[in-house]
C-alpha cells in the first residue's frame, strides 16, 4: 500500500488528537516508521492494523475510524493538487463515481505498483444509485463510505446517505461491495426532464 494513505491517516491522527496520542497508536499497532513518503510501498496489515490501535486508544467504534481516515484522505490530497483533479472528475456525483478507475489508471504513471480498486454506477433513481466497490482488499468499506460521503459534500454541495446492501468476498480473494447511495440526484432528474422536453420538442405542431 502507498504511503499516501498512511500519510494522511497519520497527519489525521496527529492534528486531531495529537503527536502523543499518534505515538501510542503507531506502537500498539506495531508501525516501524513514524513519517511515511508518498511514493513509497508499505505493508497491507498497516492500516487496519492501525484503525484497531486507533480504536482501542481513542475509545471508538473500529469501523468508525475507518469512515474517518476516508474523510480526511479527500481533504489531505487536496494538498498535493490532486483536488483539482478531482472537481473536474465529473460535473455530476455518477459520472464522478464512474471516471474513479480512469483515475485510479491515470495515477498509476505516478504509482506504478498500483492495485486500485473499482467502482461502477447502476440502477439510478432521483433519489439516488446504487455503487458497486471491487478491491483486492479486505476492510475498507467504511473507508469508501467516508470517502464518498465528504466527496458529496466537498465537490457536489450534497449530503450522501450510504448504506451496505451486500457484501461478498469471492474464490479469488477479491471483496465485491454493492452500496445504496441515497442524495438528491440531480443528473437523474436532469436527464427525464432532457427526455421529456426531446418529446414536446418533436411533437409536430400541427399536432397541438
Ligand atoms: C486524486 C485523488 C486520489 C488519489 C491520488 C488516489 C490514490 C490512491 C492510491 C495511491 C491508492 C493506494 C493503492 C495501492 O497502494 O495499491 C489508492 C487506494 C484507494 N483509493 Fe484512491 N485515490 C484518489 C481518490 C480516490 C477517491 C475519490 C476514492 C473513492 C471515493 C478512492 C478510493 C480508493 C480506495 C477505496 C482505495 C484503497 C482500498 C482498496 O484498494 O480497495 N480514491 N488511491
Amino acid at each position: 500500500m502507498y504511503g499516501l494513505l498512511l500519510e494522511s491517516i497519520s497527519d489525521l491522527i496527529k492534528t486531531k488528537y495529537g503527536e502523543d496520542k499518534w505515538e501510542e497508536i503507531r506502537q500498539l499497532a506495531k508501525v516501524g516508521p513514524s513519517v511515511f513518503s508518498t511514493h513509497e510501498t508499505y505493508g497491507e496489515e498497516l492500516i487496519p492494523n492501525i484503525a484497531r490501535a486507533a480504536a482501542v486508544v481513542l475509545k471508538e467504534n473500529a469501523d468508525d475510524i475507518m469512515d474517518g481516515f476516508g474523510v480526511a484522505f479527500v481533504s489531505f490530497v487536496g494538498q498535493y493538487g490532486y483536488d483539482s483533479i478531482l472537481k473536474v472528475l465529473g460535473r455530476h456525483m455518477r459520472d464522478f463515481l464512474n471516471g474513479l478507475d480512469n483515475l485510479h489508471e491515470y495515477l498509476r504513471f505516478s504509482y506504478p505498483k498500483l492495485r486500485p480498486p473499482s467502482f461502477f454506477v447502476e440502477n439510478e433513481s432521483k433519489a439516488g444509485l446504487t455503487l458497486h466497490y471491487r478491491s483486492r482488499r479486505k476492510g475498507f468499506v467504511h473507508y469508501v463510505k467516508g470517502q464518498i460521503r465528504r466527496v458529496g459534500e466537498l465537490f457536489y454541495n450534497t449530503k450522501v446517505n450510504i448504506y451496505v446492501v451486500d457484501e461478498v468476498e469471492n474464490a479469488d480473494h477479491t471483496v465485491h461491495v454493492k452500496f445504496r447511495l441515497l442524495f438528491n440526484n440531480v443528473a437523474y432528474r436532469d436527464n427525464n426532464r432532457l427526455t421529456v422536453d426531446s418529446i414536446v420538442d418533436n411533437i409536430p405542431l400541427s399536432g397541438l
